[in-house]
């Protein structure tokens, strides 16, 4: 239930190498899916290396009130013990989901097609977000909505009694609508149907398969086609949690714009529908190498090599990429500060309905801090002067946003005067221990007040 705390404005100053090992935190995306088909499944599943940031935390509680036994064992080892598809109980109060878009809009799914009703919100981040994206497919499995204008959230969703599978096309690559139809036709009988034109990541076609559900996957030139066959008995499974790339792109990038830096960032998950970031950087010149690649968990995985970079150009990063690093554009703008030319990033506008407009919060924070910017509905253009140029001094807001409020504390490590953050406090959504990491890699991080 993050944001409903006290803001914390911090202070980040240019700083000298960063060196050293970044063990950073599970993937945020894989531990709410492994809570939540693990209620779903009959039996326990264990978890390691579950992500305790506050959206996860949320999540596990979310699972607690709909019936399913979750246990903190200590260390990110967890244990959940299911109710099995088609068992959750109906909440006795309001499922409160702090600031995560993932974990709402999974588990409005996940109980769509059970005869119970819940009320669902959120922080003020998380109630300004659209969820017709959701309660528009979940109406055809057969459930209801009641929220508020604008498909805001508090929203209450009423169950379907009984559910009729769904065919479904995707309007919005987004890798929680399809997971949310998913979770629904999991207790619809007969078969569900997902077509999204633009792959986005594939967590819970994976998990599902190891879960032992019936799902198969379509692969042509213009679709992806999934097809779930609903009312499976899923069989509780051991999950490991790779380290969430997303929570890496920190690290890597600062390691890249701070002069002298060499940092190795080990095991971070490399699925194809989310090492987009990766790919542009090494694009633009970056010195990151892949180590030690193997498979973990049913994952791809590897150790990240990142080195200092200081002939880094801009490029125009294609817009089919977007989807595999819808997260990192925040972050890639403040790489973009830092290299020589013009970064053009197309096809994004997605990001104007994440935590924040995410193209306006980098737009005015990067201005503020005298890099040039040009902006459109669906593209941001960042113009850098090489590493070391940008003048810094800035005041940027964060909006209620963990990868804001991260991002500019990476630009003020690599700018000549400090930059500020009006509140860090969203970082312990996603990267609890994203301070202490990266100051123990060399980083200056100070609260300011
Ligand atoms: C996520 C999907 C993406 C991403 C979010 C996590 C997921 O959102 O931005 O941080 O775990 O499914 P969209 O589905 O809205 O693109």
């Amino acid at each position: 239930m993050s944001g409903h705390g006290e803001a914390t404005p911090m202070k980040s100053r240019k700083c000298g190498a960063l060196t050293g090992v970044a063990e950073v935190p599970g993937d945020k995306s894989i531990s709410h899916r492994a809570l939540i088909l693990g209620a779903l499944a009959v039996g326990e599943t264990g978890i390691t290396g579950l992500l305790e940031g506050d959206d996860v935390l949320d999540t596990a509680r979310a699972m607690r009130a709909f019936g399913a036994d979750v246990i903190e064992h200590g260390g990110g080892e967890w244990s959940v013990f299911g109710v099995g598809v088609g068992g959750f109980a109906e909440p006795d109060d309001v499922i409160d989901c702090g600031n995560s878009g993932t974990g709402v809009r999974l588990i409005m799914g996940a109980m769509a097609t059970s005869p119970i009703t819940a009320t669902f919100t959120g922080d003020a981040s998380l109630r300004s977000r659209p969820m017709g994206r959701i309660t528009g497919p979940a109406g055809l499995f057969g459930a209801q909505a009641y929220g508020r204008i604008g498909g805001r959230l508090p929203m209450t969703i009423v169950g379907a009694v009984d559910p009729v599978p769904v065919r479904y096309e995707m309007e919005v690559p987004s890798a929680q609508v399809k997971s949310a139809v998913l979770l629904a036709g999991l207790n619809a009988p007969g078969q569900t149907v997902v077509i999204e034109h633009e792959a986005t990541r594939d967590h819970t076609e994976r998990m599902l398969a190891g879960f032992g559900a019936d799902i198969s996957i379509e692969e042509t030139e213009a679709s992806r086609v999934i097809t779930l066959t609903g009312q499976p008995e899923l069989q509780a499974q051991d999950i490991v949690v790779p380290r969430d790339p997303s929570s890496a792109a920190f690290p890597v990038c600062a390691a890249l714009i701070v002069e002298g830096s060499d940092i190795l960032v080990p095991g971070i998950g490399l699925n194809p529908t989310r090492n987009g970031l990766f790919t542009t950087l090494r694009e633009m010149g970056a010195d990151l190498t892949y180590e030690n690649e193997r498979i973990e968990g049913g994952e791809p995985v590897a150790d990240l090599r990142v080195r200092y970079s200081p002939d880094m150009v801009g490029i125009t990063v294609p817009p089919e990429r977007a989807a595999s690093m819808i997260d990192e554009y925040p972050i890639l703008s403040v790489v973009a500060a830092n290299a020589t030319g013009a970064t053009v990033m197309r096809g994004v506008k997605e990001l104007r309905v994440k935590e924040c407009d995410r193209i306006d919060a980098m737009a005015r924070g990067l201005q503020a801090n005298g890099v040039m910017i040009e902006e459109s509905e669906d593209m941001l253009t960042v113009t850098g002067q090489g590493t070391g140029s940008v003048k810094g001094g800035g005041m940027c807001k964060t909006h209620l946003d963990h990868r804001i409020a991260m991002s500019f504390m990476v630009l003020g490590m690599a700018s000549q005067q400090p930059v500020s953050i009006d509140d860090g406090a969203p970082i312990t959504t996603s990267f609890p221990i994203f301070v202490p990491l990266m100051t123990k890699l060399g980083a200056r991080l100070e609260r300011s007040n």
